[in-house]
């Protein structure tokens, strides 16, 4: 492809042409349903829904043959430990361990294993040399701390026989009820029932059996085996490709209730809303299971419960007023049914309340039985503990929340620095521009193309002239070629992904043949940190950063474009095991790398990833994947987006502009006015696109574009506040009506609108062609006003229509915040960093606002070591006033001086009261200063709808240091 030049006018009218055509053409695109499988192609689903309804046909969960034995039962530090029996027959029972952890933090872990398989006490087929055990390495890779068993937790005396019942929790306001049997737990918070596991009694763990090639003489098929349909045991075919199953069938599978409860979220990744809907049909509901699969789903399709390119089998149920979870720590494919009914009478289920049931069922193919119990009772207390559990977001730099420029491809490193210019020429901000695969010297990693990027360095450098960052892929698959240096090495040192015979793997991706780095090796992290030294990835230098991509991972000619189960990871494990994991994998060991490319110069590592799983929030931002340029798909991606910050991965967003398709100019504008509110900003396109910088939009577009990418600078410092946030308590980034409204019934299923951060912003994107206004639910009975003319909207509980042409955001404040900002446009956000802010205090009903401002040097650690500025500010009684937060660490003097000069420009305060009318000035007072001095007030009255406001310059007060403003 040729590099990008300016176009002469014929061109451009060629261009306007081609545009208006390709507007008329809507995208022919869809998924191939052949290439993934639903859920009667898939051996463990269709036997674990066939489970589910002969349970159900029956009647009564009773009949659960899992039964726990009490003689077994021991209640040792925080933990009952057990054994649970599975009745095949009269004469055959199967052993399963099972420990119940009591959490401090309040959470509970549910545990079930196989003794058979533990013991390795089971025989391999086909001479596998796979692990006997139940993958159980898991939390090894998810769970970072949380573990700490309460030393309150303890059996509770007066349950009556065959239950056994433990109090936990904040004051013991916690309780598990365990029947022995059918096993059954039930969870309760101040008496009330919130979470049953195998109330229907679904509860079903395959366990080892050998396999009886032949029927005996005389029997038929119904007395081989019980009535369970063996098709899909020992062997199972899809699309061409045969998986051997030397572990035969292992799945596990649990009923999970809600009683009461009425919406569900989280359990990403799905192109479908926010509160998930019924698998098993119904009107509008879905017929099939959520599926986590990670895998490359070409074309993908809205309102679906396919499975997508990352998993998280993280649940919020959420009512009025309570919000409990479950995590469901399994890493094989899984899928979730999900049917909601009126309440039943269950004599356990004390004191149920609410109009709902929400009744869940989980089904792994492998693995151990792994549940975490959260009982809330709020969407932040779940998000907290979640990460406590798992991890919080990673602190990113400040580039990386700003606005990234992408698409395939930016095709010689002269592209890249017109492009770069052409930012400038334009005044539009931007911190990073991306190259794809074609950078490479054809498709070898780590490499790049001599002919079309001969100075990459020179390149980065000019981009380092203000302070923006180049981002390369870097892909799994590694091309198998003879003499390039990476795959050689990796053959030889043996740290790729093998195939059942414990050959190297081969498979099809970019490069053509290829082979898999297998991150689960801790060998191959080593290899894979050194390959991304400066010395060894020539032409990067430090202002470089990685996209991972590909990596769920994704295998051309594979089984559903992945990688066939029966390959062997590190430890003999089985690909099938740990699948949903191996995108995180990568992205950890890419992490590590960028953590040590240089020694001393240690720098916060920038990855994005396409595959994930529970824990990569530690360590990068995730994407949508391969949206198209369409009106639905910009709507859909809210939904995911909300759902993602849901459970506990809130650093995300999707393609701006859309990824196939060439969007019309003011799909492509409102998409910009929408991306500007994904914590993750970054437009993308495919490589048959069109190229679609903001620049090459026309007037209007380009300027409104312009526009929107400088609300999000002015706003980067509310952002990063947000990010800060939640990188210390889980919160997401941005946040769905319920998360801000738990007792508002009417907004819980909302997703089309957010709120951002603690900020009280709330936005509601345009998402359809052709509008000029739109209908802004607001919950509370609290003032909002418009962001930009602070026109007042007010009452609770309904829709209010906003003006929405073209040029409108619509974006309204919440009364009570003060938000923090910085109104100077430059070229990115590394030249903001000594600017001074603005302060905008949007007055509540009773005179009174707060908001916080985080800010640190946005690129080191140094912030763990104290170096950070946390301000409290306050308007309350006539005065506003900045107060510390945080605890302090040794390098916070340091940094407080640098921070020295840095002050706030401006104060604007919504909603200005009457009696500010004459006044003309505030008075300052800094901590420690004798007297106050005055600073100028202008005040402007209330005109029409439009609030009154009052500004005040200049108050000479710095960022970094406690002050007082009196406005009386
Ligand atoms: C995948 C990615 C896409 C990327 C392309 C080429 O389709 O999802 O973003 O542009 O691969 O690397």
């Amino acid at each position: 492809m040729a590099a990008y030049r300016p176009l002469s006018t014929r061109w451009n009218l060629y261009l306007a042409l081609l545009t208006i055509l390709s507007c008329l053409v809507v995208p022919g695109v869809m998924v191939k349903h052949e290439n993934f499988k639903t859920c009667s192609q898939s051996g463990f689903c269709k036997r674990s829904r066939a489970y589910a309804d002969s349970v159900t046909s029956q009647g009564s969960a009773a009949a659960s043959p899992y039964r726990l034995q009490s003689e077994t039962i021991k209640f040792v530090d925080g933990q009952l430990q057990g054994t649970i029996v599975k009745s095949i027959d009269a004469n055959e029972e199967v052993r399963l361990p099972l420990t119940v952890s009591f959490l401090e933090s309040g959470v509970v872990r549910v545990l079930v294993d196989e003794e058979k398989r533990i013991k390795g006490d089971i025989e391999l087929r086909h001479e596998s040399k796979a692990r006997k055990e139940r993958y159980n390495e898991v939390s090894k890779w998810v769970l970072v701390g949380g573990l700490e068993r309460s030393s309150s937790a303890a059996v509770n005396a007066d349950a009556e026989a065959g239950i056994t019942k433990i109090s936990y929790g904040p004051g013991g306001s916690f309780e598990a009820v365990i029947r022995h049997s059918p096993f059954e737990v039930h969870f309760q918070r101040d008496g009330e029932t919130h979470v049953q596991l195998n109330d229907q009694g679904f509860l079903n763990m395959e366990h080892w059996r050998a396999k009886r090639e032949q029927h005996a003489e005389g029997e038929n098929e119904s007395q081989v085996q019980t009535n369970e349909d063996e098709d899909t045991w020992w062997e199972e075919s899809f699309g061409g490709n045969t998986d051997s199953k030397p572990k035969g069938p292992e799945s596990v599978g649990l009923d999970i209730s809600f009683p009461g409860y009425s919406h569900v979220f989280g359990i990403p990744e799905h192109a479908d809303s926010m509160s998930l809907k019924e698998t098993r049909g119904g009107d509008g509901q879905h017929t099939e299971p959520y599926r986590l699969y990670n895998s490359d789903v070409f074309e993908y399709e809205l309102n679906s419960p396919m499975t997508l390119y990352g998993s998280i089998p993280f649940m919020q149920a959420h009512r009025k007023g309570s919000t409990v979870g479950v995590l469901w720590l399994n890493a094989a494919e899984t899928w979730v049914d999900i049917v909601k009914n009126k309440p039943s009478v269950n004599p356990l289920a004390l004191g149920v309340k609410g109009k709902t049931n929400t009744r869940t069922h989980w089904f792994s193919e492998g693995g151990q039985l792994d549940v975490f119990v959260f009982l809330g009772p709020t969407p932040q207390s779940i998000s907290k503990s979640y990460g406590e559990l798992t991890g919080f977001t990673q602190l990113p730099q400040n580039f990386a929340i700003a606005y990234h420029q992408c698409r395939w491809n930016y095709v010689t490193d002269e592209d890249v620095r017109d492009v770069d210019h052409k930012f400038d020429m334009y005044q539009i901000p931007y911190d990073v521009i991306w190259l794809d695969i074609e950078y490479t010297d054809q498709k070898k990693y780590f490499t790049f193309d001599p002919l079309t990027f001969p100075d990459p360095e020179g390149m980065q450098k000019q981009l380092d002239e203000s302070d923006r960052k180049l981002v390369v892929i870097i892909d799994p698959h590694i091309k198998n070629e003879a003499n390039y240096q990476v795959v050689d090495e990796m053959k030889d040192k043996q740290l790729a992904v093998k195939n059942k015979n414990g050959d190297i793997y081969e498979g099809w991706c970019w490069p053509g043949s290829s082979h898999w780095v297998d991150c689960f090796n801790p060998d191959a992290i080593t290899w894979w940190t050194n390959l991304f030294k400066y010395d060894k990835f020539k032409g990067t230098l430090a202002n470089s950063f990685v996209w991972n991509d590909m990596n769920e991972p994704s295998v051309f000619n594979g089984p559903e474009t992945t990688m066939p189960k029966d390959n062997l990871h590190h430890g003999d494990w089985e690909h099938r095991d740990v699948h949903n994991l191996n995108g995180m994998t990568l992205i950890n060991a890419t992490y590590n790398a960028l953590l040590e490319r240089k020694k001393g110069e240690i720098r916060r590592p920038f990855v994005l990833t396409r595959s994930y799983y529970a824990g990569s929030q530690r360590q990068g931002a995730m994407w949508t994947g391969d949206n198209q340029a369409s009106w639905d798909h910009l709507a859909a991606s809210f939904p995911m987006v909300l759902n993602n910050g849901i459970a506990g991965f809130p650093f995300a967003g999707a393609d701006v502009g859309g990824f196939f398709g060439n969007p019309s100019k003011e799909l492509l504008t409102r998409w910009y006015q929408a991306g500007v509110f994904y914590p993750f900003l970054r437009a993308h396109a495919h490589i048959d696109t069109r190229r679609r910088e903001p620049y090459l939009a026309g007037e209007p577009y380009m300027g409104i574009i312009t526009e929107a990418l400088r609300l999000r600078y002015q706003l980067l410092p509310a952002w990063y506040t947000a990010f800060h946030q939640a990188s210390i308590d889980g919160s997401p980034i941005v946040r769905p009506q319920y998360y801000i409204h738990p007792t508002d019934e009417q907004g819980f299923a909302i997703d089309d609108q957010l709120y951002v951060g603690s900020t009280g912003l709330l936005a509601k994107p345009v998402v359809t062609e052709g509008a000029t206004s739109i209908d802004i639910y607001i919950a509370d009975d609290e003032k909002y006003y418009d962001y930009f003319d602070y026109t007042i909207y007010e009452g609770a509980g309904k829709t209010h229509t906003v003006d929405a042409p073209l040029e409108k955001i619509p974006l309204l404040m919440q009364g009570g915040h003060i938000i923090p900002r910085k109104d100077r446009y430059r070229r990115s956000s590394g030249l903001m960093k000594w600017d001074p802010y603005t302060l905008i205090v949007v007055l509540d009903k009773k005179g009174e606002a707060e908001g916080t401002l985080y800010v640190d040097d946005g690129e080191t650690f140094d912030y763990q070591n104290g170096a950070y500025i946390h301000r409290q500010f306050t308007f309350a009684n006539s005065a506003l006033s900045s107060g510390d937060l945080g605890t302090k660490g040794s390098k916070t003097a340091q940094y407080l001086k640098t921070m020295a000069a840095v002050r706030v420009e401006k104060i604007i305060v919504v909603g200005a009261p009457e009696e500010w009318k004459d006044k003309t000035s505030v008075l300052v007072l800094e901590e420690g200063a004798q007297s106050g001095v005055k600073a100028g007030l202008e005040w402007h009255g209330k005109e029409g709808n439009k609030g009154s406001y009052a500004v005040v310059r200049n108050p000479s007060v710095l960022i970094g240091k406690p002050w007082k403003i009196d406005f009386s």
